[in-house]
């Protein structure tokens, strides 16, 4: 697929099916992190991948989804994620400017996914401190973002934004996404 279809057409995704994804994917997904543009190429983001059952069960529960809609954005049981990349931010090597370096590497990583088959949602919304004690991250890397994986099970479609930029879920549970359009965002030589 072209990049740019990609783009379009990319969406969060929030219903997984349970089918396992290889490591060889998911170590593709950080490779292509890896070598996304660094701010002084300081390149200070570590990254865990998680993959084990009884340990992405827990992973989950450190998670919120879907604010604007909750409860009803929550994955349920049998469409939960089947694994996860943690990201994280090693401040021993970069203490500020790396939210732009997160931006970049995970975009990356989603894009990769997709054309790989595999929908995401990254997650900011983290109980941090029990996903540090779960996967044992040390004090001085910071977590920055979990990015959700697995195989789509729901297309989510886009809309164009009239009044509001919350997304919703309809009454056969189709995610809708609003954006702003270009003609709002885009000045040309000047604002
Ligand atoms: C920095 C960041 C944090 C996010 N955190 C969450 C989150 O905690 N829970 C969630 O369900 N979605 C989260 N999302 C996903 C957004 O809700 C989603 O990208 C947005 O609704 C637009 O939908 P789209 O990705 O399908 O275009 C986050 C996205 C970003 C960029």
């Amino acid at each position: 697929m072209d990049v740019y279809d990609i783009v379009l057409k990319r969406r969060s995704v929030r219903r997984f099916k349970q089918k396992s994804i290889p490591m060889d994917t998911l170590k593709k997904l950080v490779n292509a992190a890896r070598v996304a543009p660094s701010a002084a190429n300081l390149q200070p983001l570590k990254y865990i991948i998680v993959k084990k059952k009884e340990l992405v069960k827990e992973v989950f529960t450190t998670l919120k989804w879907a604010a604007y809609i909750a409860p009803k954005g929550n994955p349920p049981e049998g469409q939960r994620p089947v694994a996860y990349i943690v990201v994280l931010v090693d401040t021993k090597i970069g203490k500020k400017g790396y939210e732009i370096d997160v931006g970049t590497a995970v975009e990356n990583i989603v894009l990769v996914a997709w054309n790989e088959g595999i929908g995401s949602c990254l997650i900011g919304s983290i109980d941090k401190q029990r996903l540090r004690n779960l996967l044992h991250i040390p004090g001085h890397l910071k977590i920055a973002l979990v990015i959700a994986l697995g195989l789509p099970d729901e297309y989510p479609v886009m809309e164009e934004m009239t009044d509001t930029i919350k997304y919703w879920r309809d009454e056969s549970g189709v995610h809708h996404v609003p954006k702003r359009r270009l003609e709002d965002i885009l000045y040309v030589d000047g604002f």
